[in-house]
């Protein structure tokens, strides 16, 4: 496959995941809700984790935001599920690298999120991109917190 089939497949994926967003919504109950806007546009996400025994059973989110940060949520909450915490923050890095630019690797488990690789290239909408594993990453530090 070359790079414009891959681009053209990987836009069609982001695509897919903004207009049939997989887990949106809220959990009831849910034991983690972390609240998180790009400062850049005002756009916000809240996240909702059902998390027992440091496995995350389930992952919500909503909000309303550009193609790139609602098709990063619902990637992001379909990879996190059935990982412990742990493993969600090791995925959150190599998200990070991907978006840094940087050398990173991405599991199959990990499902769609490499789609996301060619928005390194936008360095403004890497914000957009980030805003669903921030706010993991802040909901698991306000737990460490208490
Ligand atoms: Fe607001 Fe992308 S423009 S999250």
């Amino acid at each position: 496959m070359n790079f414009n089939n891959l681009d053209q497949l990987y836009r069609s994926v982001i695509m897919d995941h903004y207009k049939n967003p997989r887990n949106k919504g809220a959990i009831e109950d849910g034991s983690m809700t972390i609240d998180m806007n790009n400062p850049t546009c005002g756009d916000r996400i809240r996240l909702t984790l059902d998390v027992v025994d440091n496995v995350i059973k389930d992952a919500k989110f909503e909000g309303e935001g550009c193609s790139i940060s609602m098709s990063s949520a619902s990637m992001m909450t379909e990879a996190v599920k059935g990982h412990t915490i742990e493993e969600a923050l090791h995925m959150s890095q190599e998200f990070s690298n991907m978006m840094l630019g940087e050398s990173y690797e991405i599991t199959d488990d990990m499902g769609d999120i490499e789609s996301l690789s060619g928005v390194s290239k936008f360095p403004a909408r890497i914000k957009c991109a980030t805003l669903a594993w921030k706010a993991f990453e802040k909901g698991t530090k306000e737990e460490d917190d208490q």
